[in-house]
């Protein structure tokens, strides 16, 4: 191969667009560190009036035809930034099955068919890297596969979605409402087009599913993923969580239990003391538990044009490695294991309960006896007056199991008088 590294890239929209500005901007030193250049000489669009300024820009030859790009013997890498499932399974597996080394920043693709995109990628010798996929601008997936390769990890936590963590600082801070935080996330460009997968947490799970298979070579399920949104979580739960020491924040978990994960994505609350309550507004975070270096997090940008395009080009830098090193063809991730998924017996936690109860005697004797019945004892309790008639009441409990927590939430659902308004999982210091 000549010393140029050309690229074929799909969708010039936010991210797009960023990976022809980095490569522009830092081209010196990407020579120097890959031996080569790396240039895109041809874009897949919708519409090629639309992006005729940009493509010039950076001498990029316009498509609306993928054929144009797949039967370029002259295009080593597809750089697929378009997004959702279809076209882009296709396009990946085509390139892949052309001998193209493919980079992408897909997520929904990844988190859904990832094992077997991996495997076809082997099959054909070529490279799949996905570095931007998570956490955007934090090298994370990297770090895992590479730097923490010695270790063993027991526990990652996550905020890996940028949208909700704006909204929810936006909440607790300025007592935004949901409406107002989402509008606004919407208009500084963090939420998807349409944001049902960020508030409803489906995009922190796609971000789970990588990196469970990263940090523990399991091949997790979407549907094993239990998740949870933000869009219940009301002003009150947010005031109640403050006035227990702490914030509600939407957290990513993937927990190793014996030989099995438990992965979940759900509001939890986040103590004062605890790293990931410092991140705050549209910015992520990977906390990570392991026996060799402990407790470390990382930090950064989840999304935005040059923070994202900085990874995909660093995905760039590694396939040009791997070929001058001829090393092309391996996993980015080699780790392998059986996957095992943890049952309710085995998860603990802490829990937070609000429900509205009648203001009459001795509803927190109740509330006790349904408690203790499930062996559960509470931490924290606030009762507080809402309009005469009823009383809010917020528990927080010592840790319990899952099971427990489904049990006592059946036992509270019996009551007719108890109103179950919320429950989330508090984080231990
Ligand atoms: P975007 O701004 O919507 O850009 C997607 C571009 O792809 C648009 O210009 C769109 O064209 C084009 N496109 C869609 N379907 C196409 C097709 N069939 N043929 C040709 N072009 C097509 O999205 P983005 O924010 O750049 O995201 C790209 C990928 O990166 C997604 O997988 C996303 O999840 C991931 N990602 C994004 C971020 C971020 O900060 N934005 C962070 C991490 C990961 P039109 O303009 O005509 O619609
Ligand atoms: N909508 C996503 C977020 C973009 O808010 O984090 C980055 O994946």
């Amino acid at each position: 191969m000549s010393n140029k590294l050309n690229i074929g890239l799909l969708g010039l929209g936010t991210v797009g667009s960023g990976v022809p500005f980095i490569l522009n901007s830092h081209k010196e030193k990407i020579q120097q560190v890959t031996g080569m250049e790396i240039q895109v000489t041809k874009a897949l669009v919708r519409d090629e009036s639309e992006k005729e300024r940009q493509a010039k820009r950076f001498d990029i030859a316009l498509t609306t035809d993928y054929n144009e790009i797949i039967n370029d013997e002259e295009i080593h890498v597809v750089v697929e930034l378009i997004g959702k499932i279809e076209p882009a399974k296709t396009y990946i597996s085509q390139a892949l099955e052309a001998g193209k080394h493919v980079v992408t920043a897909n997520k929904d693709l990844l988190a859904q068919y990832g094992a077997e995109l991996a495997s076809l990628a082997q099959k054909n010798h070529v490279d799949l890297y996905f570095e931007a996929a998570v956490a955007g601008g934090i090298p994370i997936l990297r770090t895992i596969a590479n730097s923490l390769a010695a270790d063993n990890i027991q526990k990652v936590l996550g905020i890996v979605n940028g949208t909700t963590n704006y909204m929810l600082t936006k909440m607790v801070a300025e007592s935004k409402s949901y409406e107002e935080a989402l509008k606004e996330a919407q208009e500084l460009g963090f939420a998807e087009s349409d944001p049902t997968n960020d508030v409803d947490g489906i995009d922190a799970a796609y971000k789970m599913v990588i990196l469970s298979n990263f940090a523990f070579g399991m091949n997790v399920n979407l549907k094993d993923v239990e998740t949870q949104g933000i869009r219940e979580i009301t002003t009150d739960d947010v005031e109640m969580a403050k006035k227990l020491g702490y914030e509600l924040k939407l957290i990513g978990s993937s927990e190793k239990i014996g030989e099995s994960i438990a992965v979940q994505v759900a509001p939890m609350l986040v103590p004062l003391t605890h790293p990931l309550h410092s991140v705050k507004n549209e910015m992520n975070a990977v906390f990570i538990n392991s026996s060799g270096v402990g407790e470390s997090m990382y930090y950064g940008p989840g999304a935005g044009a040059k923070p994202t395009a900085t990874s995909v080009v660093s995905d760039l830098i590694t396939i040009a490695k791997n070929i001058r090193l001829g090393t092309t063809g391996y996993r980015f991730n080699s780790y392998n294991y059986e996957t095992k998924l943890a049952n309710d017996n085995e998860v603990y936690g802490k829990y937070y309960f609000a429900f509205d109860v009648p203001d009459k005697k001795g509803q927190l004797l109740l509330l006790t006896k349904i408690f203790s019945s499930t062996d559960i004892s509470f931490e924290q309790v606030i009762q507080q007056k809402t309009d005469g008639t009823t009383a809010r009441m917020v528990v927080t409990t010592h840790a319990m199991t899952k099971a427990q927590m489904k049990a006592v939430t059946e036992k509270i659902q019996e009551v007719p008088e108890f109103h179950l308004l919320n429950t989330f999982k508090v984080l231990e210091d």
